[in-house]
């Protein structure tokens, strides 16, 4: 017989992960549950509660057939076998480790659950970012009560990226799966293993012990986050010695042992889990007694905010040394392309910073712009937020563009130029634009990691 899934926590990572698994194994019967009714609700609609292309309609061909979203935990681990727990780890904002260790209080909450509402044998799956030897604790907390279920814990982190899920989902470099070496932990690895094996060729599942798949999965994101420090700082360099980041990035990346991903100069990291999951790396670090190697991984959050604080200077020095009262129309909020999210979102500090400086900033985004409102919500009217690219460049001084959306690529300059003030400057922390015709048309240009393109005399 198939055995039943569950997974609690129905996020960014819950619900896409679900959804494939679902379609990949339609004999599976697959619940997703979630203590955020609202959450829960909107998986139930026409409206997802997420922007992520492809998600609708995978979701759709599979919800109410082996996809189901509820907000019945209790039930939920009652009914299933294998539990995937993919519940929020975000960065502790209190007590000891605040700022930098990972508050597991959730994860701690959903492992009390388990152990309160099962009744038989569970495979509990984290899915979860954790620190390391977080399966450890989990097991003790699950087998602390007095009755004899066994939870097998196996760690098997996500590696996908927002913007692109379905496709990292549906084609993933690899599937990573730790377990105990032990019959039990075995037998638990094979059943997972045979679980992906349904759609993920036999030679991208690997198999490790349970402390090495957590580890990988922090260490995956501090290097990846690491090459966009890398190239971020280099792109300072190219700034002040007219060298050009794409061309030092193209050159170095060509370098088959560097490789070209992951390599785009901009304003910086953003999402839920760079920042945090180097933190979270660095605390660990620190609490072995491994300080120069907490200190190299905090190197890599520190230059990413330094990047931010820089363009917002280089801006002001451009402007005249002063920004104050200048409308500025920043286009594009979520700390990527391809979605709504904006944790994290590198436009959340440098709005932050524009408006300590007395900027009256436009807040534009073809998709995220309420999760932006969320988060800007105390500045009060201190910032506008308008849809229309075209209304928010309206008397500005200068476009700001922060997110690399496709839409806009497919701007129509003419017409956004005569609607700002003179002289016109354009901001591009993300190297997108065609930085040439620009300036031809009359911007003053200035991207991330290049010389500017000014029509003012220096
Ligand atoms: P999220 O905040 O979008 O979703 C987590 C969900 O868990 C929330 O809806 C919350 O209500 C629910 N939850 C928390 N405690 C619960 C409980 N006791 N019972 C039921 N539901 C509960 O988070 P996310 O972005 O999906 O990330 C989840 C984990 O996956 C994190 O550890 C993160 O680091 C990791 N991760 C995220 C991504 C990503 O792209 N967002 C990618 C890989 C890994
Ligand atoms: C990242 C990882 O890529 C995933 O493998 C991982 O599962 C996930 O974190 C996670 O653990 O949450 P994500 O944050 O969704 O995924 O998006 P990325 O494509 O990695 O981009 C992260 C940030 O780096 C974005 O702000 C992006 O604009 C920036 N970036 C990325 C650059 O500035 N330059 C680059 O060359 C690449």
């Amino acid at each position: 017989m198939k055995r039943n899934i569950l997974c609690i926590g129905a996020g960014y990572v819950g619900g896409p992960t679900m959804a494939i698994l679902a379609q990949q194994c339609p004999d599976r019967r697959i619940t997703v549950v979630d203590n955020n009714a609202a959450r829960i609700a909107a998986w139930n609609s026409d409206t997802m509660p997420i922007y992520e292309p492809g998600l609708e309609e995978v979701v759709k061909s599979c919800r109410g057939r082996n996809l189901f979203f509820s907000t019945d935990v209790a039930r939920g681990i009652a009914e299933s076998d294998i539990i995937f727990v993919s519940v929020n780890t975000p960065t502790k904002t209190f007590g000891q480790g605040a700022g930098c260790a990972a508050d597991l209080q959730y994860w701690e909450k959903t492992a009390r659950l388990i152990l309160q509402h099962a009744t038989t044998d569970k495979i509990v799956v984290e899915k979860s970012t954790l620190p390391v030897r977080t399966a450890h604790a989990m097991s003790r907390i699950l087998h602390s009560g007095a009755s004899a279920v066994h939870f097998e814990v196996l760690s098997n982190p996500e590696f996908l990226a927002e913007g692109t899920a379905i496709a990292d989902l549906t084609r993933p470099d690899r599937v990573l799966i730790g377990g105990a070496d032990t019959p039990q932990g075995r037998a638990a690895v094979a059943e997972l293993v045979a679980l992906y094996g349904a759609w993920v060729p036999p030679e991208r599942i690997l198999t490790t012990n349970v402390w090495s798949s957590e580890l990988s999965k922090l260490a995956a994101n501090a290097m990846l986050a690491q090459r966009v420090s890398s190239i971020n700082a280099l792109s300072a360099l190219c700034e002040a010695t007219e060298a050009n980041i794409s061309e030092v990035a193209r050159a170095i990346g060509m370098d088959s042992r560097i490789g070209p991903k992951f390599l785009k100069a901009g304003v910086g990291f953003g999402g839920s889990c760079f920042h945090k999951d180097i933190l979270n790396l660095v605390y660990l670090c620190d609490s072995y007694g491994l300080t120069e190697v907490a200190n190299y991984w905090r190197q890599v959050v520190i230059l990413n905010d330094y990047q931010q604080s820089r363009f917002v200077g280089a801006m002001i020095r451009a402007m005249f040394n002063t920004i104050a009262d200048k409308r500025i129309a920043l286009l594009g909020f979520a700390f990527k392309a391809d979605t709504g999210d904006t944790r994290e979102s590198p436009a959340i500090r440098i709005t932050r910073l524009l408006v300590e400086e007395h900027a009256r900033v436009v807040v534009s985004d073809p998709r995220a712009l309420d999760n932006a409102r969320k988060d800007l919500a105390d500045l009060g009217d201190r910032v506008l937020f308008e849809p229309d690219p075209y209304a928010a460049a309206v008397d500005a001084d200068a476009l700001v563009f922060l997110t690399d959306w496709r839409e806009y690529q497919a701007l129509d300059f003419t017409r956004l130029l005569p609607r700002m003030r003179r002289p016109a400057f354009l901001f591009d922390g993300r190297r997108f634009l065609d930085h040439d015709a620009l300036f031809r048309l009359g911007f003053n240009v200035h991207p991330i990691g290049s010389p500017p393109l000014s029509h003012l005399d220096n």
